[in-house]
């Protein structure tokens, strides 16, 4: 064991080691924090022994890594209300047995030892340890079938990113700084109001003006996405069961949610006119209808008003709540903006969902529900309780944003930029447009669908492109019932012009040499 101890003197690590200032005191007293939760348990042996065998134990597993300061005996002593020799009697073991090191006038270290980590039942219980979804619940595995591993990089072409690389940073991050500055001391605090008044003002202002939904700034409710938004929907008006309609393809998003939630979900077709309710061969009687009208996603079809109609009516007969998914309607190319379904009809049963991940950045987490007046306080109160309101500081940021019209400026210059590269988009695939590639329609939105009739194509393509560190999203994917109509994703918003060009004349000579093959 002397050995050990001479060969952690050696060791570079050692004598290299950064010195340790607050980030070392940190992790002394997180250290000192859980040694007190394992020494606060029920036993009958000495305390030193259990000292020594939680040291040991962690040392061994490395949780305690080589070369790790460890607090003093003193303020581990004090830390743990214990008595110094206590504490001195387990370093010394672990000192005698080679697992600490002193140094001179440094403290006491875990050494550098060449052992590999022992499995204990600690890190054999631990999720990490385990294969597969053995700890899952019934509903968390049908769940996760719904939440693919995701790499947090976006090359060409992943779908629903904006142009981070076009967002004003510096006056976001000016405005931003001011208001975390100045924010009232109450904001510190929980919040239940249901956002920031300035902001939920400023929303109902936009949102009746541009999109023509009927609202008040007390119908607002400010939320972490659109994604919690439809948890508190799902949450708040079904019960495991219920019957969801859903687009079919749809958004992946809204399947995870209802899947979590048990829900019955019934699958409607969309076709050129968007979802089809009338299609639908044993309607049965749904609680929610999820329904992205004015972009559907991803076929990006827009609902024409007899089928707005005709979904309001079933809406009412069934007294289910219709779930507007108006995720991306502020870009929009040549074509006149269509009127929200929320707006069209006074007191329809619409619950409009908006997000600002698509206009503003994702990782903002930021959106709102307008809900009918009867839903508004339930909504509120649920909210606070289950997901806490908060970010005040950033709403009241944003409500700025939007007043002094840098919001509708960022919009503008977004829509050039998003037409600029769906066209740079179109002329990389026209070789293979030229040979029979469908791409759609692209008057609004940020991505395009190329159509496939054979889904060998579909399934030849993304596997290549991925080689290429390309992603394309197989639209068979995005149906429920199997086999979906095979086809491509290509999102273009966030991806650099030179990228689209790249990734794009590669997908195009791919279509190219697969079609000649064929
Ligand atoms: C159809 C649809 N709805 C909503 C969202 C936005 O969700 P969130 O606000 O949770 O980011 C997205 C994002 O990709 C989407 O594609």
């Amino acid at each position: 064991m002397q050995g050990a101890i001479e060969s952690w003197r050696m060791s570079p690590i050692a004598e290299d080691a950064p010195p340790r200032g607050a980030d070392g005191l940190e992790r002394a007293g997180w250290l000192a924090d859980a040694l007190g939760l394992v020494l606060g348990g029920q036993s009958d042996q000495p305390l030193t022994t259990r000292l020594y065998h939680a040291l040991r134990e962690w040392i061994q597993m490395g949780r305690l890594g080589s070369g790790q300061r460890l607090p003093s005996s003193r303020q581990l002593a004090g830390e743990l209300g214990l008595g110094r020799n206590t504490v001195l009697a387990a370093f010394d073991q672990l000192l005698a047995e080679g697992f600490l090191v002193t140094r001179h006038g440094s403290g006491t270290f875990v050494a550098d030892l060449p052992f590999q980590h022992e499995t204990t039942a600690d890190t054999a219980s631990s999720p990490s340890a385990v294969d597969g979804d053995m700890y899952l619940s019934a509903r968390g595995t049908a769940l996760l079938a719904y939440c693919p591993t995701q790499q947090g990089r976006h090359p060409a072409f992943v779908p629903g990113v904006p142009a981070l690389d076009r967002f004003p940073r510096a006056q976001w991050q000016r405005l931003m700084r001011r208001h975390l500055q100045h924010m009232p001391m109450d904001w510190l605090a929980y919040q239940v109001q249901g956002g920031v008044p300035a902001l939920r003002e400023a929303l109902a202002d936009y949102l009746q003006l541009s999109r023509s939904v009927r609202c008040r700034p007390e119908q607002i409710l400010i939320v972490q996405g659109a994604q919690q938004g439809f948890e508190l929907i799902v949450r708040l008006l079904s019960d495991s069961g219920d019957e969801v309609w859903l687009e079919e393809p749809g958004y992946h998003g809204a399947q995870a949610c209802f899947a979590a939630a048990e829900l019955d979900m019934q699958p409607v077709p969309v076709d050129g006119e968007g979802m089809h309710v009338d299609a639908l061969n044993d309607p049965g009687h749904p609680r929610l209808i999820y329904v992205t009208p004015s972009h559907q996603y991803p076929s990006g079809v827009t609902m024409s008003l007899a089928r707005r109609l005709a979904l309001l009516e079933a809406a009412e007969r069934h007294g289910a709540w219709i779930v507007e998914d108006d995720y991306d309607s502020e870009f929009r190319y040549g074509q006149r903006p269509v009127a929200a379904l929320q707006g069209l009809v006074e007191g329809a049963r619409v619950i409009y969902v908006g997000t600002f991940s698509k206009v503003m950045y994702p990782g903002l987490r930021l959106g709102y529900l307008v809900l009918p007046e009867p839903l508004v306080e339930p909504f509120r109160r649920a909210n606070a309780r289950l997901y806490r309101e908060g970010q005040y500081a950033v709403q009241a940021a944003l409500a700025e944003f939007i007043a002094r019209g840098h919001f509708s400026r960022h919009v503008r210059r977004m829509r050039d930029c998003y037409r600029s590269r769906q066209t740079l988009l179109r002329e990389a695939l026209a070789p293979a447009v030229a040979r029979g590639l469908r791409l759609s329609e692209g008057q609004a939105g940020m991505h395009l669908v190329a159509w496939l009739d054979d889904a060998e194509h579909e399934r030849n393509l993304v596997d290549r492109a991925a080689g290429e560190g390309i992603s394309l999203s197989p639209l068979s994917s995005y149906y429920l019932i199997a086999p979906g109509r095979p086809g491509l994703v290509l999102g273009y918003a966030g991806t650099v012009e030179a990228e689209i060009e790249r990734a794009g004349q590669w997908l195009a000579r791919a279509w190219l040499k697969l079609t000649d093959n064929t």
